[in-house]
């Protein structure tokens, strides 16, 4: 099966009801682009507010707790998230892992929940800046794929999204040839645990200061499927770029 090119918006803590029309402009437009799916997902406030105002749209979370109900104050279970409208969500974030402790068994556990709610899957991973730098940050990610990806899952409905944490918001970006490396050793991963034919339909994104300007060169490097794209996706016009380089 052909991967087709996926980007991505995560606005983070951003956006109130007012951008809700920012995201109608990105998904009319959108839909120019009809070789690339495209996706936002907002703060949970603004879900169900997204999904109604565009009927058809890929809306999606941030995170979700691996059970379904109960006695977790702040949280959102997988179900709630398909009830509010989301087709999808993003799990295992950095700013979750690092910021809230989450583990690999953590994110497993949350992926596995997202599917059993019907819902599409995007699963980060990616290493900090001393791990890149000691030249050990293929290892690093390739343990984090081992320890955070269901035993059993639909290929079409998860996507791996490769986000080296020294490169978010900061405006730095590895070269493009060690994003390949990273997306082709994380492809070679995928087929050691989940077998060729779901590693070949699998998508792999690169996260991490994409904007209109590197789109283009690093979504065209080896095993790059799409984008994760944080602060430029808050607005049409920082966003659209990206998804006509896709
Ligand atoms: O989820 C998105 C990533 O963390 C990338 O964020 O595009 O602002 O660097 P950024």
């Amino acid at each position: 099966m052909a991967r087709r090119k996926y980007v991505v918006g995560n606005w983070k803590m951003n956006g109130l009801a007012d951008s809700i029309g920012e995201a109608q402009a990105i998904f009319a437009a959108a839909r120019d682009h009809a070789a690339v799916d495209v996706a936002l997902c907002p703060p949970f406030t603004l879900i169900g507010a997204m999904a109604a105002a565009v009927p058809g749209a890929a809306v999606g979370g941030q995170d979700c707790h691996s059970a379904t109900s109960g006695a977790f104050t702040g949280s959102v279970a997988a179900p709630m998230l398909a009830d509010a409208g989301a087709t999808l969500v993003i799990v295992g974030h950095s700013e979750r892992r690092e910021g809230c402790g989450e583990s690999d068994a953590d994110v497993q556990a949350k992926a596995i929940a997202a599917l059993g709610a019907g819902l599409s899957v995007i699963l980060c991973v990616g290493e900090p800046r001393e791990v890149r730098e000691s030249g050990d940050a293929i290892a690093y990610v390739l343990a984090q794929v081992a320890g955070s990806l269901p035993g059993d899952f639909d290929a079409a409905r998860l996507a791996i999204a490769y986000e080296p944490i020294w490169a978010i918001g900061t405006g730095l970006v590895p070269t493009v040839g060690d994003v390949a490396a990273m997306h082709g050793a994380i492809r070679a991963k995928l087929t050691e645990q989940a077998g060729a034919t779901a590693a070949g339909d699998m998508r792999i994104l690169y996260g991490g200061s994409v904007n209109g300007e590197n789109a283009a060169e690093l979504l065209d490097a080896g095993d790059v499927d799409g984008a994760l794209v944080g602060g430029a996706s808050l607005t049409a016009a920082k966003f659209l770029p990206i998804v006509a380089a896709a």
